[in-house]
């Protein structure tokens, strides 16, 4: 990560050399960029530990903006950086972000898991991650393409406790084992 927060002084530094006297307040696109050496080039990520924002549904993004900046959502990172943004600088990138084409790379995967995965999506999660999780719905997140690391960082987080579920979501998550959960993350992983 040292390396992530070197290049970010590099971009932010480089920002502010080249802003006019006259600034005019950043556009959307101008904020999002201070988010691509993690993030990648318009929310595409390249680190499967870094969470793909591009197509991700508006509204997880500016919830998890203000759980990462109160600390309600644990973080590595983000909690830190969240901090720097206003209200508004979330909302004007979260619809930046979420109106990029999505981004599902190919990845390795394990066959078995992925069937699995999607039997239980038909039964525990499709009420609120539509389409195979390329839709959120009310505020639930995209699945569809996330990394697969990622997926099961969160998975993990949800399960110790660290991240808190709606009521409802761990509702559906209660009956199933951590390999159940595994097997759904590498199914969202797949999709296309
Ligand atoms: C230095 C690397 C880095 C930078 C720069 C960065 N992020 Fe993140 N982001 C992360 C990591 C790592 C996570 C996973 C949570 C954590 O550990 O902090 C994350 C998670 C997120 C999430 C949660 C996604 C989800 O699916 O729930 C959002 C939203 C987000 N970042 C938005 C942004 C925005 C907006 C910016 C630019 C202002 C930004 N990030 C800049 C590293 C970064
Ligand atoms: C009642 C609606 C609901 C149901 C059912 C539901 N979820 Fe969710 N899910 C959400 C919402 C809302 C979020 C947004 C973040 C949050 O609230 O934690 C989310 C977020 C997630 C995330 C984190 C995504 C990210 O980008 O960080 C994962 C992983 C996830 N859900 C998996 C599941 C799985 C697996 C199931 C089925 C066992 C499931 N969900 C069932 C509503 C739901």
């Amino acid at each position: 990560m040292t390396e992530h927060w070197s290049r970010l002084a590099l971009i932010i530094g480089a920002l502010a050399i080249s802003a006019p006297a006259t600034a005019t307040p950043p556009t959307a696109a101008m904020l999002s960029n201070a988010c691509a050496a993690c993030h990648g080039t318009l929310g595409a990520s390249a680190g499967a530990a870094l969470p793909t924002l591009a197509g991700q549904d508006k509204d997880v993004i500016v919830d998890s903006m203000r759980e990462f900046k109160s600390g309600k959502r644990p973080s590595t990172i983000m909690g830190r950086l969240a901090k720097g943004y206003t209200d508004d600088d979330i909302v004007a990138m979260a619809d930046f972000f979420s109106k990029q084409k999505p981004h599902r790379p190919d990845q390795t995967l394990d066959a078995t898991k992925v069937t699995r995965g999607k039997e239980l999506h038909d039964k525990q999660c499709k009420r609120c991650h539509l389409e195979n999780g390329k839709e959120g719905e009310d505020g639930s997140a995209v699945l569809a393409g996330q990394w697969l690391q990622y997926l099961q960082i969160q998975v993990d987080d949800y399960l110790s406790g660290k991240r808190k579920m709606s009521d409802k979501m761990a509702e559906k998550v209660k009956p199933l084992s951590k390999d159940d959960m595994d097997a759904l993350a590498q199914f969202y992983a797949s999709v296309k």
